[in-house]
């Protein structure tokens, strides 16, 4: 293996909800869900049921002849997201949903200015721009002449870069929730300011929901919040529990042609299927809503905690701030309390728990987070 992930010494053998197993049947509390994947829990009936019985039947076919499957899945996206007049582009991960994001933007107005934040992460190909400004990312793929990353959450600092540049400017791509940048929510105004200034100048509005979409903070895309309308949704992770696949939700204003898009594997029968599951697990066990209120009750118990500095995030795309010299915190949840959490920085803790995590579960991170904190 190319090494370039740093590995708990833990091997996963079997899953369930918000509860998964090592091989020798030890116990672990999930909280992290593999960066925001599993948003569904681990292994749900109702979603192996359905990714079983249609590998039975069909696994793959390419996008070349009539795919029901995929009808299916715009419309009931299109439903829950509240956005039945947008259309669908089907890919593989969140870098492809944002490469083609902005492909598509460019495309659509013939410019090719993008307009980026700092601490922003939008993938690793060559198109998707990152900005993490607490990470040493010296690849080419953020360094193109045509992206401008200006500070996030910085309306005076947005609207002079249009005033300068705004009729080069094709897009402008945003996360409602920066979430390998430190969990940090995009302002109401700072959204609106963004919509108002794109439709002003003809460039396309971008909302990457690749991880903080998907119903996770409470609304099925974040910057809903905001109460604005943005013309092209990504999204990946949470979209199949584990099945790799990313979208694009794109407004009608967009005009397609063909060999516009394209791709090999998206839209698969196998990752529609997946993506089928986990909506209607959505819908029928009303996750959205539970992710807010779990997720408000986490955040109110934290925001208890004196030695905590501050505690950031919506529903349950959550990050800790703890002082520097509690950056071990976060291991020991791990290897003393058996709870797996991620992090944003080395003092950030990022909760990105399944949409169906317990209250009792919570109340077991709570405790456990209490004990972890009195070891300093
Ligand atoms: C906001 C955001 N956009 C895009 C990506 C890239 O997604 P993927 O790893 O599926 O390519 C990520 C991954 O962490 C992300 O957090």
């Amino acid at each position: 293996m190319f090494n370039v992930y740093p590995i708990n010494p833990v091997t996963i053998a079997r899953a369930e909800g918000s509860t998964v197993w090592d091989e020798n049947g030890t116990e672990y509390l999930d909280l992290y869900g593999g960066h925001a994947v599993i948003s569904i829990g681990h292994t749900h009936p109702h979603y192996v049921k359905r990714i079983t019985e249609q590998l039975a039947k069909i696994g793959f076919y390419s996008n070349s002849v009539e795919m029901p499957l995929q009808r299916e899945l715009a419309g009931l996206l299109g439903e829950i997201s509240g956005k039945a007049d947008y259309q669908l582009f089907l890919c593989n991960s969140g870098a492809e949903a944002n490469e083609n994001a902005l492909k598509l933007a460019s495309f659509h107005n013939g410019r090719r200015k993008i307009i980026a934040f700092k601490g922003a992460f939008h993938g690793r190909t060559s198109l998707a721009v990152s900005a993490t400004d607490n990470r040493k990312i010296v690849a080419p793929v953020n360094e193109t002449d045509n992206v401008v990353f200006l500070p996030f959450n910085d309306v005076d600092a947005l609207e002079q870069a249009f005033d300068e540049y705004g009729k080069e400017v094709s897009s402008v791509i945003v996360e409602g929730i920066q979430g390998v940048g430190g969990i940090r929510v995009a302002s109401d105004e700072f959204l609106k300011k963004i919509r108002g200034l794109t439709s002003a100048y003809g460039a396309v509005f971008i909302a990457d929901s690749v991880q903080c979409g998907y119903g996770r903070s409470g609304r099925f895309y974040s910057h809903d919040h905001a109460d604005v309308q943005a013309d092209i949704y990504s999204m990946a992770k949470g979209m199949g529990n584990g099945f790799p696949i990313g979208a694009i939700s794109i407004s009608p204003a967009i005009k397609p042609w063909f060999g516009m898009l394209g791709t090999t594997f998206g839209g698969n029968h196998l990752a529609c299927a997946a993506a089928l599951a986990v909506l209607e697990v959505v819908k029928e066990e009303g996750l959205m809503a539970r992710a807010e209120q779990i997720g408000n009750y986490l955040m109110t118990e934290l925001r208890k905690f004196p030695v905590i500095r501050d505690v950031r995030g919506r529903g349950l795309m959550i990050g800790i701030e703890l002082p520097e010299e509690l950056g071990p915190v976060r291991r020991d949840l791990l290897t003393k309390n058996r709870i797996f959490t991620g992090e944003a920085k080395p003092n950030i803790i990022r909760l990105l728990p399944a949409l169906t995590l317990t209250r009792d579960q919570a109340d077991r991170f709570l405790e456990a987070l209490d004990e972890r904190l009195k070891d300093y």
